[in-house]
């Protein structure tokens, strides 16, 4: 279980994020939801590591990592930009953190995942030569091979849509669910979250407006700010989405206690 207690982040002086506490169960898929500049990106890099917190707290498994190094970590994150190396070909991009430790995953598992992810056929090719889809799904597989306890997803969806998405959105949770993963995926898109994720955790300007599961959030906003951000850009799709909240979503989530 990962617990944050009292996170707090300024930069320059501004604070960015205020007084964040919340905990998030083992294999459970977590979004993280809420307008540009509301410190999201920010609290996934200081849980990942990559950014120190000013205050508070951060438990993994009953154990402090508020100062344990990024890579002691073994947390990992898929980049909202991907990250990719533009010189090496899918393949070797998926493999690269395997070279110094190849121990990590057998060649087996890799080629599972390669299949889970549907990249056989993109494995030669160039990073420029992969569309938006084939690149997140490689910036996955990257990701994966690492076997991370925690999977950090900085806006997954963002540059893809249709058909492309749906699928990507299904393989980030047939992973998470398959692996047992703990799944912490940030949004700005309250359709993507509500469906994606077993919680929701809303962001506003650096505070916890309401952490909840998805239809408790629909059927019960805990203030205006949720109303609004929510029903303003749900109303469209609201009977959409609440037809999707009486399918195995809900009654059947991604994680276990324990
Ligand atoms: N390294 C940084 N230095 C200074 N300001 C930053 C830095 N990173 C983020 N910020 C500021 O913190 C706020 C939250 O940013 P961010 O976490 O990226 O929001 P989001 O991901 O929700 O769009 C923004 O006002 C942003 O300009
Ligand atoms: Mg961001």
């Amino acid at each position: 279980m990962l617990r944050l207690e009292n996170i707090s982040k300024s930069f320059d002086g501004v604070p960015v994020l205020k007084d964040i506490s919340l905990e998030i169960e083992k294999g459970e898929i977590v979004s993280i939801l809420g307008p540009s500049g509301s410190g999201k990106t920010t609290l996934l890099n200081l849980i990942l590591g990559l950014t120190d917190v000013d205050g508070g707290r951060i438990v993994y498994d009953g154990n402090d990592l508020t100062k344990t190094p990024m890579e002691e970590r073994g947390f990992n994150i898929v980049f909202q930009d991907y990250a990719l190396f533009p010189h090496l070909n899918a393949y070797k991009n998926i493999t690269y953190g395997l070279r110094n430790k190849p121990d990590i995953s057998s060649k087996e598992e890799v080629e599972e995942l390669i299949d889970l992810l549907g990249l056989r056929e993109h494995l030669d090719k160039r990073i420029d030569q992969l569309s938006g889809g084939q690149k997140q799904r490689v910036a996955l597989a990257r990701t994966m091979v690492m076997k991370p306890k925690i999977l950090l997803l900085d806006e997954p969806l963002s540059a893809l849509d249709g058909v492309i998405k749906e699928s990507i959105k299904d393989r980030i949770k047939t992973i998470a669910k398959e692996y047992n993963l703990t799944t912490i995926i940030v949004t700005h898109d309250p359709e993507e979250a509500l469906t994606l994720s077993d919680r929701v955790l809303i962001v506003n300007e650096g505070a916890i407006s309401q952490y909840g599961r998805p239809e408790e959030i629909i059927s019960r906003p805990g203030n205006s700010f949720v109303k609004e951000f929510i029903l303003n850009q749900l109303e469209i799709k609201r009977n959409n989405i609440f037809s999707l909240f009486d399918g195995p979503l809900v009654s059947e989530p991604a994680w276990q206690a324990g």
